[in-house]
């Protein structure tokens, strides 16, 4: 197939339905996306999908903790996951889940192939089974004593203590995480993928296919090992589709997800009138591509390529596999505030910035990306506004005031703007490999050249001088083409400073037209394209995401109250006991004069008056207030405030501002009543 005329199908890896995106999620996400609109811009019929992964024991027991159906929780994540992406400028042709119509009539497709021709047996085993919860239990949900080396609360299948790995029968004293049970064995009949019959062909595509050298060193040590039969059933209860004629066995989600990336792709076509098939049948001249995480290479380079080749389908073209996401040199923590979630780095600060960042550390390797948040402000405020967008600032005020804001007719040093152009394919293969720190490297020696050309012409010094007019409009002209190169180039990586740098230009910015300098032609008024980043904004995105952390703890969602402001250090009774909180009537509310808060209050304890000043002028009209029952602090201390004696406290709830809510006792509570 000659390469202007490729076919290419792309998918990332299907995040699970039951947690938010992050940083970890988004350096694939980035990747893919960035990959995919090089594909675009390079004029190639390319496609990418996603999903949410829906499936599974995890996504089922958290739809109940939540009091919802399944469906209902995936809907909700999907929305979710769909908006953070969008709004990371992460676009895909189509984003479905793998509880759809489609993924169901294409996983039994998948199945019934496979069986047809010889490649699923049946036998019973037995496994862990909670007697409470009356279910079987996957390996993360019991938890026990390790074997080996006796330490309590491990894990069904390893010891984070020594490392030992065992079985979840092995367990001293398993429970079961769900109920606390002690779980039983209980048999069940389980099928299975025969994965050892597609060994050799599985081989052959490793050689043939493009999977990086390390992966295809590790892939080794599995055969070495000898592939095993894959047990592709779970015994119901199960968040899943039924096997068919297999009454109460449900496909393990690790059969039905990646069946979802076609799924999504065949929801797409039918809404688009796209040829599914021909990107699927054995001999398809498609390319496809799925991005992933480097601990899900077993499930992409074994059983889905085997599972393709059982259903008489052909393999994909590629599994590119990326490292893991650390945070300043260390594993991402909740308590460090580094595990950091789409939406509370979009309350932050830019995308494009982790855009730019991660597009600046990832090549075609494995090795872990480290996001280093003193180098991130460095380097996007010291490439994308000192060099990139300077380029064009410092050249567009004189186009606009001087010269009608209209470009030269003249090119101002040719051999220069060549070089610019010269640097297209080289930077084109860097995207295609998935190089993308090689073709920022050289993008950033391009506007180091052109920066270093204007400095060395001196515009703002030459447009003073009478016959130097030419010179002036021509020098500023080819900064604006040299801009317009470099914005073509960053394109894939910058979406959105892109479509404003073609407001910019007045031009639509494409690979094809690198080529075709603007001669003559009006561009519109400089407007700031993108503001530096401060470090206090990723201060406070860091503090954001340890307030993520208590709502998690609590189990809440982070706009809970108790996710902003958590429950105190627990005290005593006796330390309550000594609280005395009685029923007041409010006989009398006013304003203060010179007080911005407060309200000066007559209560009535039944027999007793007292003057109590509260902060809740914001909340409350005084004469509203009149009249109304209300809980207060009876035996706090007088205070002496500046607008005289405090002798109590009234109690509000809320965040301040209107938001402000005295409280209120239900009819039949007096005065001075105890409040217990
Ligand atoms: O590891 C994960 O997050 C899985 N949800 C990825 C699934 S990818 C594909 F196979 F669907
Ligand atoms: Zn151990």
């Amino acid at each position: 197939m000659s390469d202007s005329n490729r076919k290419i199908l792309v998918t990332s890896a299907l995040p699970y339905a039951n947690g938010s995106i992050h940083l970890g999620h988004l350096l694939e996400h980035i990747q893919t996306d960035i990959w995919t609109r090089f594909q675009k811009l390079r004029g190639h019929e390319c496609y990418s999908v996603c999903a949410d992964d829906a499936h599974g024991t995890p996504v089922m027991l958290k739809a109940q903790e939540l009091g919802i159906t399944p469906e209902e929780m995936v809907a909700r994540t999907q929305a979710e996951h769909s908006q953070d992406l969008q709004d990371f400028g992460i676009v895909y042709d189509n984003y479905h889940n793998t509880h759809s119509d489609e993924n169901k009539a294409l996983c039994e497709m998948v199945y019934l192939r496979a069986k047809e021709r010889g490649y699923i047996t049946q036998r019973t085993i037995s496994q862990l089974f909670d007697p409470d919860k009356n279910m079987f239990l996957p390996d993360r949900f019991v938890k026990g004593t390790c074997p080996k080396c006796k330490s309590e609360d491990q894990n069904g299948d390893s010891c984070d203590n020594c490392g030992a790995t065992y079985s979840p029968t092995e367990l001293i004293n398993p429970k079961s995480v769900v109920s606390g049970a002690e779980p039983i064995l209980k048999d069940s009949e389980h099928y299975f993928f025969d994965l050892p019959k597609f060994e050799s062909s599985l081989q052959e595509w490793l050689t043939s296919s493009s999977v990086q050298p390390e992966i295809a060193n590790k892939l080794q040590e599995w055969f070495e090992q000898g592939l095993q039969q894959w047990d592709i059933s779970r015994d119901a209860p199960y968040f899943g589709f039924e096997i068919p004629d297999a009454p109460n066995k449900y496909f393990y989600v690790w059969v039905d997800a990646p069946v979802g990336y076609m799924a999504s792709f065949k929801h797409f076509c039918e809404k688009n009138g796209v040829d599914f098939d021909s990107f699927w049948q054995a001999d398809s001249d498609a390319e496809v591509y799925h991005f992933i995480g480097k601990d899900i290479t077993y499930f992409h380079c074994l059983f889905w390529p085997a599972m393709l080749e059982g259903a008489g389908l052909r393999k994909p073209t590629g599994v590119n596999v990326h490292g893991f996401v650390t945070v300043n040199g260390a594993k991402m923590s909740k308590s460090k505030g580094t595990f950091i979630k789409a939406r509370t780095y979009l309350e932050h600060l830019n995308p494009e910035l982790l855009r730019y960042f991660f597009a600046s550390k990832l090549s075609d390797g494995v090795t872990d990306i480290d996001l280093n948040f003193e180098d991130f402000v460095q380097k996007v405020n010291s490439d994308l506004v000192g060099k990139v967008v300077n380029i064009a600032s410092r050249c567009a005020g004189f186009i606009s005031k001087r010269f009608e804001g209209k470009l030269s007719a003249n090119v101002a040093e040719p051999e220069l703007l060549q070089s610019f152009i010269d640097e297209s394919e080289n930077i084109a293969e860097a995207f295609e490999k998935r190089q993308y720190s090689k073709a920022i490297r050289e993008i950033m020696t391009l506007a180091d050249k052109a920066n270093q050309y204007i400095d060395a012409q001196a515009p703002w010094v030459t447009i003073k001088e009478e016959d130097k007019q030419q010179h002036t409009h021509d020098v500023c002209s080819l900064g604006i083409n040299m801009f317009k190169i470099l914005m073509t180039y960053l394109k894939p990586v910058l979406p959105e400073l892109a479509v404003k740098a073609e407001g910019f230009l007045n031009t639509e910015l494409n690979w094809s037209n690198v080529a075709s300098p603007l001669k003559e032609h009006d561009i519109n008024k400089f407007k700031a394209l993108m503001q530096r980043v401060d470090f206090k904004a990723v201060e406070a995105m860091i503090d954001a995401s340890k307030e993520d952390l208590q709502a998690t703890a609590n189990k809440l969602d982070p706009n809970s109250p108790l996710a902003k402001d958590p429950i105190a250090e627990t005290i005593q009774f006796d330390d309550f006991a000594k609280v005395d909180l009685r029923v007041a009537r409010i006989n009398k509310a006013e304003h203060v004069e010179g007080a911005d808060k407060l309200l000066r209050f007559e209560l009535d304890l039944g027999g007793e008056t007292r003057q109590v000043f509260a902060g809740i002028k914001s909340a409350y009209q005084p004469e509203d207030l009149i009249g109304k029952h209300t809980v207060m602090v009876a035996n706090l201390a007088p205070r002496k405030m500046r607008f005289g004696m405090s002798e109590g406290m009234v109690l509000a709830a809320g965040p301040g501002g209107k938001d402000l809510w005295i409280l209120e006792p239900h009819d039949g509570a007096q005065p001075g009543m105890k409040v217990k």
